[in-house]
């Protein structure tokens, strides 16, 4: 097994905070005498959402989802499985998905074309962090905090086993060994 340590802080609690709000300010004013849902993928945009929404000015609504990971071992690339679906109905909505992190675009792509199924007036996306380097699936970001180098993170919302998701700050997370991104990812 590898061993794992937290590493360098890559973005700070004020770095994040002031990010966020810079986010909210400019949905607020993209968005003004809209019906606005917040789209949420559980769990670890949930940090990231929780933020927005209060830098967020006009009326909005929250809703969540949660799929299950394509997995790393699956042939089936890009197919996730919906584990929870939203409450609301989207058709005729402002959708604007918040993510935690886009990383192949795989999860992303999948849910896109199930949400443009469902007819909402528009639907675009906002991502706390983006690994653009990675990218397998074309995605386009309407909201976009920062860009990430080709290093795993924890903090913030993101994860590693279910722990660290409590980090007000953005951290990269130190293996001791190569190890495939898919792999700690699905772990
Ligand atoms: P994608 O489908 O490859 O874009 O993977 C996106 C999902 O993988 C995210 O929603 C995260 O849950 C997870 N993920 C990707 N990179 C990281 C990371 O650096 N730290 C923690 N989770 C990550
Ligand atoms: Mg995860």
């Amino acid at each position: 097994m590898p061993i794992l340590s937290l590493g360098q802080i890559l973005f700070t609690e004020e770095e994040i905070q002031a990010k966020v709000k810079e986010l909210g300010n400019l949905i607020s004013r993209d968005y003004q005498d809209k019906d606005l849902l917040l789209v949420n993928v559980l769990k670890g945009g949930v940090v990231f959402l929780a933020d927005l929404l209060r830098y967020i000015n006009i009326p909005v609504s929250i809703d969540f989802m949660a799929i299950s990971g394509y997995g790393a071992t699956t042939t089936k690339a890009g197919v996730v499985k919906i584990v929870k679906d939203l409450d609301e109905s989207i058709e005729g909505r402002n959708i604007l998905i918040v993510e935690d992190i886009i990383d192949t675009g795989l999860t992303l792509g999948y849910l896109i074309k199930n949400l443009i199924s469902r007819n909402p007036a528009n639907l675009k996306i906002c991502t706390l962090l983006d690994r653009s380097i990675r990218r397998i699936v074309d995605i386009v970001i309407d909201y976009k905090g920062f860009e990430l180098p080709d290093v795993f993170v924890v903090g913030y919302g993101l994860d590693y086993q279910q722990l660290y998701r409590n980090l007000p700050y953005i951290a990269v997370l130190e293996i001791s060994e190569e190890v495939n991104f898919e792999t700690i990812k699905e772990m």
